[in-house]
């Protein structure tokens, strides 16, 4: 039999039709990736994608991605969208309470198609967003409750048959997201751990900087602040100056604590240690971003400056920070061979070398905070005497 010459219009051909569905199907498959993958990206971005992506998912306008808290008695509440009250601080509730509350306490997944027949829970959420419908579901691995997601809509009956399964296939998906998450976290802790205890090591060899770097890391943390640095840039800002000095864990000690001036030789071996500890951070995975921070933390504003001299915005914003911070804390603590510097001297000095050794933006800034709040609080918890404003 011939084919038949029939021209089948759209939606009339059965395999048209199952292709449609199978195309769809596939792209709501490739949306469930795209929600557990985007959890693997670092920072607060990563739980707004995988939040967005399943929200795209379910067709719904409303979503929230909670995680429990260690003490496991509080969500917090880590993306949301489509609810205005919760941009700022981070909201949470309590297990139990709420629908997401309710979910996490049951550990198990909840359809409410019309809360007004429903009747288990109100209109209005525990975070005070109007829902008619919803659907909040545990996100758990081996066992342990990591977290809830709940999507809803100001609409009644806003889900399909079909998009409960697709709920499903986005916790596993997520719930396994959030578990590389926390095994990630732990690596970055343990390696940070490893790095700080080195960095300690080395302070323990060099009784006068003894706890330069938290002091720097402290500053730094002020510092950037004032210039508008936001999370996560920030902490990675302080992790880097905590480090700054880790590659004078390679200087002798007779060197490091020389009480008089560095030959050429002893000087070489300290101008070394920017480039050292950055080869010692570039090997690990999760610290590698601070090594050219690390690097640069005595490049010159003006050029000059080493290992490499770069100059001006060619130096990265961290290191210009941190030389800032640096030069700040070692004009202010004692040293055997010369008398302390008040604040206000350290601050005239730092000001006559902007340009030149510091970046203007970032010494305006010390400024600025020093002004505003002195700078006792750097050395908690023990300021130094020459630690007042005049
Ligand atoms: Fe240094």
């Amino acid at each position: 039999m011939g084919k038949s010459s029939h021209v089948v219009g759209f939606g009339e051909d059965p395999d048209w039709d199952t292709g449609r569905a199978a195309g769809a199907a596939f792209g709501r498959l490739r949306g469930v990736v795209a929600a557990g993958h985007g959890l693997l990206e670092q920072g607060t971005e990563g739980y707004q994608k995988a939040l967005e992506s399943s929200c795209a998912q379910i067709g719904v306008p409303v979503g929230l991605l909670f995680i429990l808290r260690p003490e496991g008695d509080t969500l917090e509440l880590m993306a949301s969208q489509g609810i205005p009250c919760c941009q700022g601080d981070v909201p949470t509730i309590g297990v139990q309470e709420g629908l997401s509350g309710w979910v996490a306490a049951a550990r198990t997944m909840v359809v409410v198609n019309d809360v007004e027949d429903d009747g288990r829970f109100g209109p209005v959420s525990a975070l005070g967003y109007r829902r008619l419908s919803a659907i909040s579901v545990p996100l758990e691995h081996d066992g342990d409750l990591l977290g809830v997601l709940t999507l809803a809509s100001p609409q009644p009956n806003a889900f399909a048959t079909e998009d409960l399964l697709v709920v499903e296939a986005l916790a596993t998906n997520l719930s396994l997201g959030l578990r590389c998450r926390e095994y990630r976290e732990a690596e970055a802790r343990n390696y940070l751990g490893i790095i700080r205890g080195l960095a300690t090591a080395l302070e323990a060899k060099d009784a006068v900087t003894r706890g330069h770097s938290a002091r720097v890391a402290h500053m730094c943390h002020h510092i950037g602040l004032a210039l508008g640095v936001e999370q996560p840039a920030l902490e990675r800002l302080e992790v880097a100056a905590s480090l700054h000095d880790l590659g004078k864990i390679g200087v002798p000690e007779a060197v490091l604590n020389k009480p008089g001036p560095l030959d050429s030789h002893e000087l070489e071996l300290i101008r070394r240690h920017p480039a050292v500890g950055a080869e010692m951070l570039e090997e690990i995975p999760l610290l590698s971003d601070l090594a050219p921070v690390v690097r640069g933390h005595h490049e010159r504003f003006g050029g000059g400056g080493y290992p490499d001299g770069l100059e001006g915005h060619g130096i990265p914003l961290h290191s210009r920070i941190i030389a800032v911070a640096d030069a700040l804390d070692a004009m202010l603590m004692p040293r055997p061979y010369r008398r302390d510097r008040t604040v206000d001297e350290a601050l005239a000095e730092l000001r006559e070398c902007s340009g030149t050794h510091f970046d203007p933006r970032v010494v305006e800034a010390l400024t600025r905070v020093v002004t505003a709040e002195g700078c006792g609080h750097f050395f908690s918890p023990l300021p130094p005497a020459c630690c007042t404003v005049t």
